[in-house]
């Protein structure tokens, strides 16, 4: 596109802002600003009302995980089926390493933080030695995704080569990047982060299946006969990577989709809880629940929407690609975006500025016809490093590695 033919785009969309710096730009520069301008998909930008005004009208139900007890009772056979499904080489896992850690701040990505106290030691280190002792186990080595976004991608790899990839061999470990959704302030105004380039961000960790898809990764993991997908968060320091019992637990009892769940330990407490929506699986955000879903109680006394979702997902890959042909819903979710201002100053905001769009992978499991709540002893696997302090800090997520016998 020409400049006669952007400014008339743009002003369709009330988007001239755009060109503000145009006619100053290198040749390959303005090439670029355009090609960035034509990808832009301009209904996201709608959404920032629709989000806004969307009522949701679903029927909610509770429902019931697999609980600690149970698990407990049938581990030596959830072990069993878990561990020959590894070493037949059927699982693989997919670490969610895309996202840009605006709440913990931090200047890289987040897998990169040292959380030690007396050495290093860092997420990506920690999320190792958990794949690498499973992978002991079984005598196997477990394939392992990293998806990345173009903001990090580079550094994660450079820092993982430096550290020898903590001990995983490097034939097992594939790299992608994930996809991007430009930013805009609070009226809707795309961002740009640069005279000839958008602000551009990750478009969620939704994202993570039809990236890798445009990867062209599906001949790779058909390639390779995977079967089971575990997708986690990069921010769990607890994390259980392709955990066996999670594994042979969601097959034997014949569900399509797992997700690891932690009993709620206040009814406020502010996490997505899976139940049904609808008659299907789905994870309702703690600020969708009305008060009456929060305290609603069986006859026993416990909490009836009981359990909470810590990013960590089992997916068939069958029913992944019978899936990818459905949209999933975009969030517009409220950030610290660093924007170029109009007099031409790079901005680096202390408080959210806009709206980035994403898609989650929370949403994945309401397009599957069953999942399994699988429960877990929150203390053994759930360390979340979301905020520079407080709840979900390196110092929370400190104390609970120590409690399990870390020494930092
Ligand atoms: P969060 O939702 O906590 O997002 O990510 P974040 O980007 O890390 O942090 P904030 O919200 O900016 O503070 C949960 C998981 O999903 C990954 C993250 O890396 C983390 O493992 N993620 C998130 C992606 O891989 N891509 C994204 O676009 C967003």
């Amino acid at each position: 596109m020409d400049r006669v033919e952007l400014a008339i785009l743009l002003k369709k969309h009330n988007q001239e802002h755009l060109l503000s710096y145009y006619d100053k730009l290198p040749q390959k520069d303005k090439d670029s600003l355009a090609a960035q301008i034509e990808k832009v998909d301009w209904k996201l930008i709608n959404l920032i009302n629709k989000e806004k005004k969307q009522q949701k009208s679903s029927i909610y139900e509770p429902l019931d995980g697999m609980r600690i007890e149970q698990i407990e009772s049938n581990k030596k056979l959830y072990y069993d089926i878990g561990i020959k499904t590894i070493q037949e080489g059927k699982a693989a896992a997919v670490l969610l390493a895309g996202g840009q850690g605006t709440r913990l701040g931090c200047e890289g990505p987040k897998g990169m933080v040292n959380i030690g106290l007396s050495k290093e030691i860092y997420i990506f280190e920690l999320l190792f030695k958990n794949i690498l002792d499973v992978a002991r186990a079984a005598d196997t080595w477990i394939p392992l995704y990293i998806m990345t976004s173009n903001k990090n991608n580079d550094q994660t790899i450079a820092f993982l080569k430096l550290h020898d990839f903590f001990g995983y061999p490097k034939e097992f470990i594939t790299f992608y990047i994930q996809d991007e959704t430009p930013a805009v302030d609070y009226e809707g105004h795309l961002l740009l982060e640069a005279p000839g380039q958008l602000s551009l961000s990750p478009n969620g960790n939704g994202g993570w299946f039809s990236s890798m898809v445009k990867a062209n990764l599906l001949d790779d993991l058909h390639r390779r006969k995977i079967e089971w997908i575990n997708v986690f968060a990069v921010d769990n320091v607890l994390q259980k990577i392709a955990d066996p019992y999670f594994i042979g637990a969601t097959i034997s009892t014949n569900h399509v989709c797992g997700a690891k769940v932690v009993r709620k330990t206040d009814p406020n407490e502010r996490v997505g809880v899976l139940c049904l929506e609808n008659g299907r699986p789905s994870i309702v955000e703690y600020y969708e629940m009305t008060d009456e879903m929060i305290h609603a109680r069986k006859d026993n006394g416990e909490l009836s929407y009981a359990f909470g979702v810590i990013l960590n997902y089992l997916f068939r890959l069958d029913k992944l690609e019978d899936m990818i042909k459905y949209d999933l819903p975009i969030h517009v979710a409220e950030k610290k975006i660093p924007y170029l201002s109009a007099d031409g100053n790079y901005i680096e905001p202390d408080e959210p500025n806009g709206y980035k769009f994403e898609e989650l992978v929370l949403d994945m499991v309401h397009l599957f016809d069953n999942c399994l709540p699988f429960e877990v002893i929150r203390e053994n696997e759930f360390a979340p490093i979301k905020n520079a302090a407080g709840v979900d800090s390196i110092s929370t997520a400190r104390q609970l590695l120590i409690n399990q016998g870390y020494i930092l």
